[in-house]
């Protein structure tokens, strides 16, 4: 998971650059990817995991959906929906991290 936060970080100084939007649109997939990865999808099915799961897969899916969004959106080249898509998937890490991470 540490892997999603350099990918994330790198984004951010970047949601309007036009010259950037074909990397945008790489990082994001390279995301989505992340996000569907089984250690991820299987996380809360770990033993010991010490919370009840069920929004954790709700938060997943803003994660690989707003990741999806931020592809479509930086290959279009359109800039509002691309700040628009990084929230999405921006307010998923909070969330999950919230509820789940006991390191945030
Ligand atoms: C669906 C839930 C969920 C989402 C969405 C999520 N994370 Fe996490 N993340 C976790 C969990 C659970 C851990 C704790 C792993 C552990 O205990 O080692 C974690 C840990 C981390 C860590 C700490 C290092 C590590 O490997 O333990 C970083 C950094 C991180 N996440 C970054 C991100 C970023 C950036 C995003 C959004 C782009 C994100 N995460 C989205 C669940 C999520």
């Amino acid at each position: 998971m540490i892997q999603l936060n350099a990918l994330h970080l790198g984004i951010e100084p970047h949601l309007r650059d036009a010259a950037a939007m074909g990397e945008l649109a790489r990082v994001a997939g390279e995301i989505e990817t992340l996000g569907a990865a089984p250690v991820f999808v299987d996380w809360p099915k770990r033993p010991g995991f010490p919370h009840d799961p069920t929004r954790y897969e709700r938060f997943r899916e803003d994660l690989v959906r707003g990741a999806a969004e931020l592809q479509g959106a930086a290959e279009a080249g359109d800039k509002d929906a691309v700040v628009a898509a990084y929230a999405r998937l921006d307010a998923s890490c909070t969330a999950c991290h919230k509820r789940y991470s006991p390191t945030y």
